[in-house]
């Protein structure tokens, strides 16, 4: 593991399979997963007090680990579960020695379970990782979530996670109430999401513009996108689908 200093100053890592940073350099690792993801998130569903995450896809762990730091800092009193895919084993073994900002310095017995057993319970928190592939997990899951952190490699080189069936999928496993969160903005993007069945919003919680979908509009938070039009202005724009071969 190389790790890569980020301007907020916490490490992440490069992939040389992907060929892409797992965080933005100049956003900052636990910068991008608060802003882009938790607060977000946190915001819309404040008022309940149990909430069931996605996480895809775990990587270096920092959406999980936000998520935690996170509740700790503001003292809520929320049980969370969280499930979380990832393809890389290897990855996550090593992660018991990756060097995390000092925000999880409460949190390293967690890393450490995590990073050997992928799997964390106490009275509070219960964490799955699932090593595999997250489509083939989301196909045998039976259970609805409220939080989706959508924060798969870019849809060019991990274009399996952004398409309108693997939305699909999510669907199937929302509820009436469900965020999903992501730092996507494309248009064939959000036309997937869109196409299967949920409803975009935009928010700009600093200076980078977010995704948000539900199932239903809501005005707690970002705004409403109307995607017909979008698609009305821009005749070209297609979603992305399983079968187009690129
Ligand atoms: C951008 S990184 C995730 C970053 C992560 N949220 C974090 O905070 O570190 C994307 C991750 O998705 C994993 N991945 C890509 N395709 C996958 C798939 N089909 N199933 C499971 N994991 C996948 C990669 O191995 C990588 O760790």
């Amino acid at each position: 593991m190389n790790p890569i200093a980020t301007v907020d100053g916490s490490n992440t890592l490069f992939s040389t399979q992907y060929n892409q940073h797992y965080h933005n350099i100049d956003d900052g690792a636990i910068h991008e997963s608060l802003s882009k993801h938790i607060i977000p998130a946190f915001k819309f569903h404040q008022d309940k007090d149990e909430l069931n995450i996605l996480d895809i896809c775990f990587g270096l762990g920092y959406n999980t680990l936000s998520t935690l730091y996170y509740i700790k800092k503001n003292n809520l009193n929320k049980r969370i579960n969280i499930f979380s895919p990832e393809l890389n084993k290897k990855l996550v073994n090593e992660l018991k020695d990756f060097v995390y900002p000092k925000e999880f310095d409460d949190l390293k017995d967690i890393i450490y379970q995590l990073s050997t057993n992928k799997y964390y319970k106490n009275e509070q928190f219960e964490i799955t990782i699932y090593i595999g592939d997250a489509r083939d997990y989301l196909e045998k899951l039976n259970l609805k979530f409220d939080v989706i952190y959508q924060d798969a490699f870019s849809s060019d080189v991990n274009y399996e996670l952004w398409t309108k069936e693997y939305f699909d999928l999510l669907y199937k496993l929302s509820n009436e109430n469900t965020i999903i969160t992501t730092y996507s903005i494309a248009t064939p993007v959000r036309l997937s999401i869109y196409e299967a069945g949920f409803i975009i919003y935009q928010d700009i919680p600093i200076k980078r513009k977010i995704t948000l979908a539900f199932r239903k509009k809501q005005n707690k938070i970002g705004k409403y996108v109307d995607m017909e039009l979008k698609k009305q202005r821009n005749k070209k724009a297609c979603a992305l689908y399983d079968d187009i071969i690129r």
